[in-house]
């Protein structure tokens, strides 16, 4: 069986990172833009990152449901569908998505480098939906003051956390990612005493140690976002990142969560908008509002080196 490369999925979580969602416009050229592009990803990024090799440079690609449909012909991945809006006690809007580039490196530059050379291959026919710079706080904080990433599962973990396997064979070694950005109301998540900040997350603030489970309400995050099927908990991968304008008063954590089914992630999102049982919801919504929301699905490297566009022959 011919071995597939899955993109970089469970690369060590790093620094700095850019999130690009664009949306492809309607010229036919743009599919054979987005294919060249799917071909020579992997040369791009040795190109700019093998200047800097410990700076780990990496990029993910992912594609939204429509934009699936519109580029690529046979069979499509079991679990893609537009991003569900969840209307609960909080709000989890849907918006648009083509096409997402998560970019890592522990420097910014190197992320800046290649989503500069992204956008010289494709920028004529997307418009950007939304760019977000992110950056690591002091030790692994979000900007809410807690360590973020701590429970995330590492090596064959995440891979088995992340990676579609038998259960869609043709498309084994891809993934699935949700990303949402979020805007916390600082002002008054400073005016809540750390205790019950505390209580919401389900961790110390200062030291990151998990609340013991007689302390921690029904509804703290990491009740809330700790599922189970069959007895075994169903994880994903997370690498968010705080993100911010301190002129215009904006201080955000960008949510990007990498799945092999993207259902895991919903249930984990409705039990934080609607709540477990509902209304039991996630507190940490009082404070942050997500103002995007979009599932993609991420092939795997194999895939996206030989991918070639619906009609290619006609349109080329
Ligand atoms: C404003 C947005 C968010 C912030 C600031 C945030 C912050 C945090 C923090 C501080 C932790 C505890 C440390 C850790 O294990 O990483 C955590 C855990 C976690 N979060 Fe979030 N989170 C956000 C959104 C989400 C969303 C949207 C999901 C899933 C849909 C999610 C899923 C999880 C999971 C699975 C854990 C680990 C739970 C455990 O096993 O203990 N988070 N988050």
């Amino acid at each position: 069986m011919p071995t597939v490369l899955s993109q970089p999925v469970t690369d060590r979580l790093t620094h700095s990172a850019i999130f690009l969602v664009v949306t492809l416009n309607a010229d036919p050229r743009a599919d054979l833009a987005v294919q060249a592009l799917c071909n020579d990803l992997a040369g791009l990024l040795r190109a700019v990152g093998f200047r800097k090799p410990d700076r780990r440079l990496s990029c993910v690609m992912g594609f939204g449901s429509g934009a699936w449909d519109r580029l690529f012909e046979g069979p499509r991945p079991a679990g893609l569908h537009p991003f569900r809006e969840i209307k609960g006690v909080h709000h989890a809007v849907s918006t648009p998505g083509d096409i997402l580039f998560h970019i890592r490196a522990t420097h910014m530059d190197l992320c800046f480098e290649i989503a500069g050379t992204i956008m010289s291959r494709i920028g004529e026919f997307v418009e950007t939906e939304d760019e977000v710079h992110g950056f690591k706080y002091f030790d692994e904080r979000d900007l809410l003051g807690f360590v973020d990433g701590t429970e995330n599962p590492v090596d064959l973990k995440a891979a088995e956390a992340t990676l579609i396997g038998d259960e869609d064979p043709v498309f084994a070694g891809g993934s699935y990612v949700i990303v949402q950005k979020y805007l916390h109301d600082l002002k008054a998540w400073n005016a809540v005493p750390v205790e019950q900040q505390e209580r919401i997350i389900g961790r110390r603030k200062l030291s990151d140690v998990e609340l013991d489970e007689a302390d921690k309400p029904s509804y703290a995050h990491n009740v809330l976002t700790s599922i189970e099927e069959n007895g075994e908990s169903l994880e994903i991968m997370r690498d968010n990142m705080p993100f911010g304008n301190a002129g215009k008063g904006e201080y955000g954590t960008y949510f990007i969560g990498y799945a092999r089914s993207p259902a895991r992630i919903e249930r984990m999102l409705d039990n934080m908008f609607i709540g477990n049982p509902p209304g039991n919801y996630d507190r940490l919504l009082d404070f942050s509002r997500a103002v995007t929301g979009s599932l993609f699905f991420v092939p795997s490297a194999t895939f996206l080196e030989s991918a070639q566009v619906r009609g290619r022959d006609s349109s080329g």
